[in-house]
């Protein structure tokens, strides 16, 4: 079952007693970003504020990714991953072609039908008073430029392919008409960016888009295959195509949004955007992005405004992290097909660490699958990369720091790769967005990678185990411990 609009979800997160209404009053400056980080660090569900003081008319919407189990609910399903498998299995067989290839192969589907984007008429409307500054922008932690859209929808149309991206970038307001569009350079918005000014374009039609389907923000803000249109993709995941409408500069925007604002990036006017605190805990220093500049506004009655807060974590983007980890596993899998599982812990900041186990056949495949991950999309962006065998579980720390305790030596285990793209947003960065990566090889060793023979692990005897059980089992219910 797919929500046709944020509204359906407040409506469903009512009947499940799963949104805590706050009717006090209360200011877009800091206040509902403390309350709402407070709430997704407690697991609260969503938070409806309903009095946003100096915005009459206004809803603001936070928290609503506030752990996993959000996650479960906007998906129907505890098994993210299922989602992804099932799809892979009926759409795209197993035709020894290229991801790219087999997603460009699909349209010509006819049961591709269901997913397709739909045209359908706006739930919203032209409204020619307002302009940026009406709108219940956040100003998240005290040092901050101004007041940022946060979890908005960029959209633009790639000029080559027409493919739509929807892509989640902070935005600082900068006056009633102006605002600064924070997109890291090889993110989407960017590489359209790239390609409208090689076709001599400087004005790119863009669409800002907030308050729509919470599946619909979480694929934008999520890394889709590149070259997959995300509505496409949101089509998939959702099991249902999302309702569009096209406005005058050619975007096309979802047609149940709560609220659309039209205009252009205009890539002569680079500003100076930030400081702003981010997800990694700190003040991102500031740095030169390109100014949106606003035609229209369109709004539904009495609007709401999705907003949300980072900082150090676990934030929303953890929980993000943790969906996208399961429901992108299987394609990564179609691309490294030893890979077996993986993990972005919460604390890794999502793109500061990742864990991956892989079945291993032959020697120095560990470092290769770390090469794989590191050139397939925004895995690039990962600083540390562990890589383990199949037999650790990656979602237990524990077992990981034994594996690489006992498998690895640095000297010969340990990659570093200097002067490559990484997250811009990393103060620890020497010359952003180029910096440094390591990789560590904690699988065991094949002859061939040691020079010797990999030794024998411990193991107990059979007989032993079975005779001994008994006893083992005595002792256990005699200290009241869980018998295992
Ligand atoms: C709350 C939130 C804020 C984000 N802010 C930014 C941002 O300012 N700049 C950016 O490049 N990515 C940001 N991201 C990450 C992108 O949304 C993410 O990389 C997404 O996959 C966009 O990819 P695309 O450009 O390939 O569509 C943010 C994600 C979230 C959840």
């Amino acid at each position: 079952m797919a929500f046709k609009d944020i509204r359906e979800y407040i409506d469903f997160l009512r009947k499940n007693r799963k949104i805590i209404e706050i009717n006090d009053e209360i200011s877009t400056d800091l206040e509902i970003a403390y309350i709402s980080r407070q709430a997704t660090y407690r697991n609260f569900p969503p938070l409806l504020f309903t009095k946003v003081k100096g915005y009459p008319g206004w809803k603001v919407l936070t928290n609503v990714f506030y752990s996993i189990d959000a996650f479960y609910d906007l998906l129907g399903t505890s098994k993210l991953e299922e989602i992804s498998k099932n799809f892979i299995e009926q759409f795209m067989g197993d035709m020894p072609i290229s991801l790219s290839q087999k997603i460009k192969s699909l349209t010509e589907f006819t049961k591709f039908g269901k997913i397709l984007p739909k045209s359908k008429k706006p739930v919203f409307e032209e409204e020619s008073r307002a302009n940026l500054l009406t709108f219940p922008a956040l100003k998240t932690w005290p040092k901050d430029a101004g007041r940022y859209f946060t979890f908005s929808i960029v959209i633009t149309k790639d000029p080559e392919t027409n493919v739509n991206n929807l892509s989640v970038y902070r935005i600082q307001i900068v006056n009633d008409r102006e605002a600064i569009i924070h997109w890291q350079v090889l993110k989407r918005g960017n590489i359209a960016a790239q390609k409208y000014k090689r076709l001599g374009v400087r004005k790119i039609p863009v669409a800002i888009v907030n308050g729509v389907d919470p599946v619909i923000a979480f694929i934008a803000s999520s890394p889709v295959p590149p070259g997959l249109d995300k509505y496409l993709f949101a089509g998939i995941i959702r099991g249902e195509g999302v309702e569009v409408h096209e406005l005058d500069n050619g975007i096309l925007v979802p047609s149940n949004a709560e609220s659309v604002i039209e205009g252009y990036v205009d890539l002569d006017d680079v500003r100076l955007e930030g400081p702003f605190g981010d997800h990694l805990g700190y003040y991102t220093p500031q740095d030169y992005f390109p100014t949106f500049k606003l035609e229209k506004v369109h709004l539904r009655e009495n609007p709401i405004f999705h907003a949300t807060s980072v900082g150090k974590p676990p934030l929303e983007d953890a929980w993000i992290g943790k969906a996208v980890e399961r429901l992108f596993l299987p394609f990564l899998q179609m691309i490294v097909p030893e890979l077996v599982d993986m993990n972005l812990p919460e604390y890794g900041l999502y793109t500061g660490i990742g864990i991956f186990s892989i079945k291993k056949m032959y020697p120095g495949q560990g470092k290769r699958a770390m090469m794989a991950l590191w050139g397939t999309g925004q895995l690039s962006l990962l600083k540390f990369i562990i890589v383990v065998d199949e037999d650790v579980n990656v979602h237990d720390i524990n077992q990981v720091m034994y594996a690489i305790a006992s498998t690895v030596d640095p000297k010969r285990d340990v990659l570093i790769v200097d002067n490559v793209i990484t997250d811009s947003l990393d103060h620890t960065v020497p010359n952003p967005p180029l910096g440094s990566k390591i990789g560590i090889d904690a699988t065991r060793k094949f002859k061939e990678e040691t020079g010797r023979e990999w030794p024998e692990e411990v193991k107990d005897d059979e007989q032993v185990v079975i005779r001994m059980r008994p006893l083992l089992e005595k002792i256990l219910r005699s200290h009241d411990l869980p018998v295992k």
